[in-house]
């Protein structure tokens, strides 16, 4: 959209609105481009023409919070410049954003000469926008308490679980010592390898519960990764009637935690699996390198995510139509990539599969 179209000069009588639009600043930004730091002085009041912007605080001194976003025709940055106070949050464009920027000083002689209507139409618009962020931030502070329940739960389980998985690990050791045969043996590491891995996944739910990911990160070989990956679910994938084709040339590296990537694959791959509603289908993970960056794409024929949930898809106990859904495994996923400086987002349309993208930085050698 272009300036005159926004409504946020449509509030004001035609000689306000030819001011503003002399004073205001048209920017461009890019992918993550900072628009406004948190704390910083509020000098302007923006106009968000094109794009989207996301609104994040700062949690720790790597760890950013999305509170809210905004989409063309909104304004923001309105309330510092009322009330004299900094920045409150981070305003950063997501994929990318045009912004239209009324220095504060301009701002406020417009507003002098203003009718007393228009102000009240701009309160009562700043008031509804202050009411719908004070929901979503109750929203989200529910949905932490959630996450702390179920790291209590999950608490219990896990340590419920322990002894049963190793007296499974147990049996399949001592069959394996019985029974030396190459077939017994292989079976015998695959039942290890799933248990050590039912073991881990809770630990991982439990450490994404706790909202802290402990990372033990080393150089790793992707078609490593890959074939363990295959080799992990080719009975469940034989049983679901899924193809899996893996297409990655050997060399290529990444600096990450193998355990953790592996998590990963496996909630999208599960993920792709459900989808299928076991009709079958394919699934293709292939990687490559690319612009000094490692891309891994997950790709299904599946029947799509639903729209309605694609806005929201990593944000914990996002789940649409599995009886048993936590909605925690592209959390997780995300969470991951994140810790690895890397960057996950997907393509998904109704009927026509989806694929995921997963970007990591080249290691350095
Ligand atoms: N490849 C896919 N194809 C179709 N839908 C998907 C796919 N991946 C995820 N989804 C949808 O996204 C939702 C959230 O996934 P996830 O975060 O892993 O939680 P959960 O699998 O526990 O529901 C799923 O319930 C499903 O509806
Ligand atoms: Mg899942």
């Amino acid at each position: 959209m272009d300036l005159d179209s926004h409504q946020f000069l449509s509030f004001f009588e035609p000689p306000q609105t030819a001011k503003l639009r002399e004073i205001a600043i048209v920017e461009k930004f890019s992918d993550r481009a900072v628009i406004f730091e948190e704390g910083a002085e509020s000098d302007s009041i923006c106009l968000l023409l094109e794009g989207t912007v996301e609104f994040r605080k700062q949690i720790s001194p790597d760890q950013y919070q999305t509170l809210t976003q905004a989409f063309p025709n909104a304004f923001f940055g309105e309330l510092g410049l009322l009330d004299g106070k900094p920045r409150s949050m981070q305003a950063i464009a997501s994929g990318f954003a045009t912004v239209a920027k009324i220095p504060g000083a301009g701002f406020m002689a417009v507003l002098e000469e203003t009718k007393g209507t228009v102000v009240t139409q701009l309160c009562s618009y700043m008031i509804q926008r202050l009411r719908s962020n004070t929901e979503e931030y109750v929203h989200q502070l529910v949905h932490k308490e959630k996450m702390v329940l179920y790291g209590e739960m999950l608490n219990t389980v896990i340590h419920d679980f322990r002894s049963p998985l190793s007296s499974i690990n147990l049996a399949s050791s001592i069959i394996k010592e019985q029974h030396p045969d190459l077939d017994t043996v292989e079976w015998c590491e695959l039942i290890a390898a799933q248990t050590q891995r039912m073991t881990a996944m809770a630990e991982e739910f439990l450490e994404f519960a706790r909202g802290h990911t402990v990372m033990h990160q080393q150089p790793l070989d992707l078609a490593i990764l890959l074939q363990r990956l295959e080799k992990l679910n080719r009975i469940f994938l034989e049983q679901s009637q899924v193809e899996l084709e893996i297409d990655c040339p050997s060399g290529i590296t990444i600096n990450a935690d193998e355990d953790k990537l592996l998590r990963v694959l496996q909630n999208l791959t599960t993920n792709a699996v459900d989808a299928f509603k076991e009709q079958g289908g394919h699934i293709k993970i292939k990687a490559v390198e690319k612009d000094n960056q490692v891309e891994i794409t997950l790709r299904d024929n599946g029947p799509g995510i639903p729209a309605s949930i694609q806005a929201r898809l990593f944000e914990a106990f996002v789940t649409h139509g599995k009886a048993n859904g936590t909605g925690l495994g592209t959390a997780i996923a995300k969470s991951i990539i994140d810790a690895h400086g890397g960057e996950i987002d997907f393509v998904s349309h109704p009927g026509q599969g989806t694929c995921f993208y997963l970007r990591f930085p080249l290691m350095p050698f």
